[in-house]
């Protein structure tokens, strides 16, 4: 096995480019997508201040390992979401990271801040963990970046996650989902500018260059996530992607260039005032947010041990991803 850059020998090979290449090339390749895809999409430039949010796995490890490479000003950010061990391990490698580089990491808590974990919360609501555990992110992320004073969130959403994601919302041809999954959102309304530089490489790509880059992160997939939708939808494209290398990424792109131009109209953001207790931008009748209404709920409740929830098969309502 041959590199297709050097001849020398080969490392990974990656069927979708029809190649091999050693670690060199290999990385050359993954700066070059993600270059391209923050540079296609104008998703940020070398003076914005960057805010990563860091689970502790792969993906958002290698993006912010990349983007600190690549001259970017990116600063961490951790939620400790209680998840038993998966978060605790989670958080310790994420700290790690950032220590041995000496990268700004801020840390924030479900339960020491606000008073609760995502098993408690799964078991007040009766939804499925991802419900409450989506809901958190989306909020806290927006908020630390609005209090930190950044100019753009960046996830590490791979293209596994973001073709799984389209397969579902395609599923259900929700147009309000299909309209904002886009790899960079623009800020408005008080939200800020969201934005995923690794749309245009896989999940065996992250895993391969944090691995050759000699980055300890968590492999565990989140307990509670285990059988969940989006791994099935994953798991099928995988499974055609054998069959035919490159047709995950062709679905992505394709929508990408074919389809989301033509669901602009339905992008807006249904923005009606600020929560009365955060400051965040709201929708809905409600004169709170919807993460505030869930301190509410779970307020005084006893935590809930997540082994509890992990064997139960849910026969609750899913979530659905939007963003
Ligand atoms: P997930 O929703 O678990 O698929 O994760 C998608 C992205 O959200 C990751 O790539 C991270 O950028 C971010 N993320 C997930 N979990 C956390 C966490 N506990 N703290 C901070 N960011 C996270
Ligand atoms: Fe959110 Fe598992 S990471 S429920
Ligand atoms: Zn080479
Ligand atoms: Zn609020």
């Amino acid at each position: 096995m041959k590199c297709r850059t050097c001849r020398g020998p080969a490392v990974i090979d990656l069927p979708r480019h029809n190649a091999n290449f050693c670690a060199e090339h290999f990385f050359e390749l993954c700066r070059r997508q993600v270059t391209k895809a923050i540079d296609e999409h104008a998703m940020f430039g070398t003076d914005d201040r960057i805010l990563v949010a860091v689970s502790g796995g792969k993906d958002s490890l290698a993006v912010w390992d990349m983007l600190v490479e690549l001259g970017y000003r990116a600063d961490g950010y951790y939620i400790a979401l209680g998840i038993g061990d998966y978060s605790e391990e989670s958080r310790e490698i994420t700290e790690r990271f950032a220590a041995e580089r000496g990268l700004a990491l801020r840390i924030e808590s479900l339960r020491d801040d606000h008073g609760f974990d995502v098993p408690t919360a799964a078991k007040v609501t009766g939804r499925v963990p991802c419900s409450a555990c989506g809901l958190s992110k989306r909020h806290l992320f927006d908020r630390a970046a609005r209090e930190g004073g950044y100019d753009v969130v960046v996830t590490g959403h791979n293209l596994d996650d973001e073709a799984a994601v389209l397969f579902g919302n395609a599923l259900r041809w929700d147009v309000e989902y299909l309209a904002r999954q886009t790899p960079v959102l623009e800020a408005g309304d008080g939200f800020p500018r969201k934005a995923k530089p690794l749309v245009r490489l896989s999940e065996r790509e992250t895993a391969a260059w944090c691995i050759l880059r000699g980055i300890d992160y968590v492999i565990e997939e989140c307990p509670m996530a285990a059988g969940n939708r989006h791994l099935q939808y994953k798991e099928l494209l995988n499974a055609l992607e054998e069959k035919s290398p490159g047709s995950k990424a062709a679905f992505y792109s394709g929508f990408l260039d074919r389809m989301s131009p033509l669901l602009a109209d339905d992008r807006r953001r249904d923005v009606l005032h600020r929560c009365v207790h955060c400051d965040s931008p709201t929708g809905g009748e409600s004169e709170v947010c919807a993460f505030c209404r869930l301190v509410e709920r779970t307020r005084g409740q006893e935590a809930v041990p997540v082994e509890m929830l992990v064997k139960k098969k849910s026969r609750s309502r899913t979530s659905r991803r939007g963003d």
